[in-house]
This record gives C-alpha cells, structure tokens and sequence, in this order.
C-alpha cells in the first residue's frame, strides 16, 4: 500500500458555519491541505444530515450550497482539494451495507456522540434507523478513501475509534483491504469556543452563534451582547477571566497576546468596563472575518460554478470510492460474473 496520506473529513449540511466550525476544524483543514502532504477529501454529508431531517429536505438542499460556500470562504481550494457531495457517491451506500454486518446493534448503542445526540434531539422511542447507524456510514466515508487523517472536533472522536473496529473486523475477516485512520485534532485549548451566552457549545439551535457570513454589524451587535463576568457590575469591581467568553475568544482570535496579557491585568485588577473589552474583542473578530466574508460573497454571485466545483470534485471522489468498493466485493467474493 503506498504511504501517501489521505485526508477525508466533512459536515452535514444542516445550516450555515459558524466561527466554532472555524476553530474547530475549518482552520485545520486549511493548514493541512495547504502543507502538500495530503491527497484531501472534503465531503459534504447531506445523506447524514437526512437521517434526522428526513421531513426537512429542503433544509439540507439550500444547507449544501451554504456550507460550500463557507469552504470556499475560508480558504478550502478545490485545486488542492477535493470538495464532494456524499449523495453524488452510490458506492459510500453499498459499503456501508457490508459493514453494518459487522458492528452490533448494542455497540452502536453505547456509541457517547450517537448516545448524545439522542438526547439532544430528543428522539424518545422514536430514532430512525439510519440515524442510528450514521456511525457506520460514517465508517463507509472514510474508508472508501482509505483516508488516513481526520480532522475534526473532538466530539468526532468515537466515530473514528468505531471506524477503527470496523476496519479491523473486515480485514480480519475479508484480507487486508481497509485503512484504519486517526484523527486530528485542534491544538490544546484551541478546538472549543462557547456560545456568545457563555454556553459550553455554539450551535444554531441554542441561538448563541456568529456566523462566517455574518455582517460587520450583526458581528458588532453579537459582540456587544456577548456574556462576561455577571459579578462584574461597576467598571471599578476587580472582575474575573476564567469562564468569560470575551475572554476565551480573545485567547482563540486574538494576536497580540502582550496587549491581551495587560487587557486581562486590568480587568482583574478593576477599572477597565466590559464595553472596552468587548470592542476591542470586535475589532479583532471583524479582522478575522472580513476577508473570508468577503471571499464568500465572490462565489455567492455564482453558484453555477459552485455547483460546478462540487460536481466535479464528486466525479473524482467517485472514481476513488468505486476503486475502494471493487476491492471489497472481490474480497467478500460477491464477483460471481467476472
Ligand atoms: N459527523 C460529522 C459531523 O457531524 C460529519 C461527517 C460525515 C464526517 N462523514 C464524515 C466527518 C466523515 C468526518 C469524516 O459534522
């Protein structure tokens, strides 16, 4: 096998992505595919999205123009990557199939990020299958590329230790056909940003986010809204760092790590007012976000050659994940006719 490094990563394409995605694994993705070290997939996962908006198929139709219009606004290239749309790639389907023979229905079960989300979503009695076993056509993504790397947010993490047990269970069985991946990670510190109200997550649902394609001004007005200190009520009053979101963004965004070392003296100190902080926190956002917002609103002037892009970057990924497909039938022996 060679030992080029193959990357495949995604998103389902539910809604618009925000400055959590960017931190969390958006900026990641930049940096490697930008290193020359990886062949890199980037997939958008509208066949994940449908398994709990089955009802809602317009929400994922109008999501995956958006999140392709974030990746191109970050900086993802398609001359060095390859960005595909998961239901443009029948073979993810069929491999899908052969695994879910492999993984068991209480080990999907005891799976913490599906287990989650059941929650969250507030399912009861009533997940549906395919959201249910989501972690084994996750399994069918990244195999099919026999990706090496993964870079996402930690919370992905089971996903890809029930990637690994698949790989592991096939190849035993079936020969050595599989590649078992690792993730990437953030660095420490860097992966988590909390929501606006001081949530330990951003997400559209809980209404605490800044979007990549927010406006200078909605950016403003998010900032100024922005959960601090709740003991710190006069200027004077020393007030506390740890937990405050200002705070914790500007660990992530800022630059100047100096002025922000003498922002937090003071503030702990007593003196300096939350709206100081809370512009300078702005100044250094819209720095950040204007040029991907700006890149953003070039390729929404033409989303022909958006939809071009994902097209083409779909053809290519098929011909790999047919490859891939090819070698797991011969290897279970379902080749009766060649
Ligand atoms: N589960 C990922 C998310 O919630 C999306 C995704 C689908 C993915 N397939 C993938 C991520 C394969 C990494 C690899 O955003």
């Amino acid at each position: 096998m060679s030992d080029k490094k193959i990357i495949l990563t995604g998103d389902r394409p539910t809604g618009k992505l925000h400055i959590g995605h960017y931190v969390g694994s958006l900026k990641n993705r930049v940096k490697l595919q930008n290193s020359g070290e990886f062949e890199t997939f980037i997939m958008i996962a509208d066949m994940q999205a449908l398994t709990d908006n089955a009802r809602d198929p317009e929400k994922i139709r109008h999501s995956l123009l958006q999140v392709a219009l974030d990746y191109l606004a970050v900086g993802i290239d398609p001359a060095k990557s390859n960005i595909l749309v998961q239901s443009q790639i029948p073979a993810l389907t069929e491999l899908t199939e052969f695994y879910l023979n492999l993984v068991t229905v209480s080990r999907l079960e005891r799976n913490p990020t599906v287990k989650t989300e059941i929650k969250q979503k507030k399912f009861g009695q009533s997940v549906p299958a395919g959201f249910f076993t989501y972690p084994v056509s996750q399994a069918a993504d990244i195999t099919a590329f026999k990706a090496t790397t993964v870079p996402v947010g930690e919370d992905q993490e089971p996903m890809l230790e029930q990637t690994r047990e698949i790989v592991r269970s096939f190849n035993n069985i079936y020969g050595d056909i599989l590649v078992e991946p690792e993730g990437y990670f953030p660095e420490e510190g860097q992966g988590r940003i909390p929501g606006l109200d001081g949530n330990a997550k951003m997400s559209k649902s809980l209404d605490n986010a800044i979007y990549l394609s927010d406006d200078a001004d909605t950016i403003q007005k998010k900032v100024m809204s922005m959960y601090t200190d709740p003991t710190h009520i006069h200027v004077e009053d020393p007030g506390h760092i740890e937990g405050n979101t200002v705070f914790t963004y500007l660990d992530i965004f800022g630059e100047d790590t100096d002025k922000i070392a003498d922002l937090k003296a003071q503030y702990q100190h007593g003196g300096l007012g939350d709206v100081k902080i809370k512009r300078y926190l702005n100044d250094v956002l819209q720095a950040t976000l204007k040029p991907i917002r700006e890149r953003r609103e070039t390729f929404e002037k033409d989303p022909a050659g958006v939809y071009q892009i994902l097209k083409d970057g779909s053809a290519q990924a098929n011909v790999v994940a047919n490859q891939t497909l090819t070698e797991v039938r011969n290897a279970i022996g379902v080749n009766y006719f060649d």
